[in-house]
């Protein structure tokens, strides 16, 4: 179980990199926004990429609200540079954590509405350019392989009430397989309730 947040994330906290300033001005390719301005919670991510060869050139975002989520935005944002759009497509929360070498796992839905956000920037470049998706519509993000199971369908289990493991285990069927994914759901249910 992590609780406390790791040097890396610290770090970034205090620096981060690719942040755009109020106002500053920036071309992009594809953007991608979470959250609504009026509710003052707002994240956005802004990508450049070569159109030839859907290599992510540059990645800069703005923050309104969610502190908790400049880290993990600062690191996936150094990580995207250089990579092509069909790598970055397979980033997932676990890689983002990986790389901030750890989350407090009552904070992993903020790594989840990172990685949703790219993926919005990435559809919208597609769109923008006339190509197909290539992302799915609702960005599900699959916590348990064995049974596929998806944080939506965990969070809406959470929402309809199931408010322990055992009870989302029944209804959803994860965590019955291999078990690998156990710690990921407790903390999605801990970060629903
Ligand atoms: S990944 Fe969930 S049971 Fe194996």
């Amino acid at each position: 179980m992590v609780t406390l947040y790791s040097e890396t994330t610290n770090q970034h906290f205090e620096h981060p990199c690719n942040q755009l300033r109020d106002r500053e001005p920036f071309d992009f390719d594809g953007r991608g926004i979470f959250g609504n301005f009026e509710s003052e919670d707002q994240l956005v991510i802004y990508l450049v990429i070569d159109l030839e060869t859907e290599i992510i050139k540059d990645c800069k975002w703005q923050i309104i609200g969610m502190k908790t989520a400049i880290a993990g935005v600062s690191v996936l944002s150094e990580m995207v540079k250089g990579m092509v759009l069909s790598k970055s497509l397979e980033m997932s929360v676990y890689h983002l954590i990986k790389q901030l070498g750890g989350f407090p796992d009552d904070q992993i839905q903020v790594i989840a509405n990172i990685i949703k956000t790219l993926k919005l920037a990435i559809n919208n470049f597609y769109e923008e350019n006339g190509l197909e998706h290539k992302t799915s519509d609702d960005f599900a993000l699959r916590i348990c392989k064995c049974m596929d199971v998806s944080d939506q369908q965990i969070e809406a289990a959470v929402k309809n009430g199931a408010h322990t493991f055992e009870k989302v285990q029944t209804i959803t069927k994860c965590s019955t397989g291999c078990g690998t994914c156990a710690e990921k759901v407790q903390a999605l249910i801990t970060s629903y309730l």
